[in-house]
């Protein structure tokens, strides 16, 4: 194993929604994606799920039980929506996200609707 540089291994690809593994903790993915415009929505049922704004700007749509409210995560900010919430992720402008979830678990959940065809629906790549 060799240090990881974030900047470069964001360098190393262009599509959006798609996550690159750049590396493991035990059991689980150390994801970055690049993102922009409206993920969808999915459920998680078994994971919690982390994010970590590197740059631009996340918004976490949230269905709770006492409603829907957005979450709004500028640069710098970490939020992880819990295991069993309904979420659909939207990037106003283009952002870089770090996601910290266990190796496996699926872009687009356990429960999702519809995929759009620029969503990738993966466990994550490999970092080339
Ligand atoms: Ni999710």
């Amino acid at each position: 194993m060799e240090p990881i540089a974030l900047a470069a291994a964001l360098a190393s690809f262009t599509d959006r929604w798609s996550p690159r593994i750049v590396t493991t903790v035990n059991d689980y993915d150390v994801r970055v994606a690049k993102v922009e415009g409206e993920h969808l929505w999915h459920t998680h049922d078994h994971t919690d799920e982390f994010f970590l704004v590197l740059s631009g700007e996340l918004h976490i749509a949230l269905r709770e039980p006492a409603g829907e409210r957005t979450v709004v995560l500028p640069k710098g900010s970490v939020f992880t929506v819990p295991r069993g919430t309904e979420h659909k992720p939207y990037a106003p402008v283009p952002a870089e996200i770090l996601l910290l979830e266990p190796t496996g678990t699926s872009t687009v959940g356990d429960q999702h609707e519809e995929i759009p065809a620029h969503v990738d629906a993966t466990t994550g790549h490999a970092l080339n």
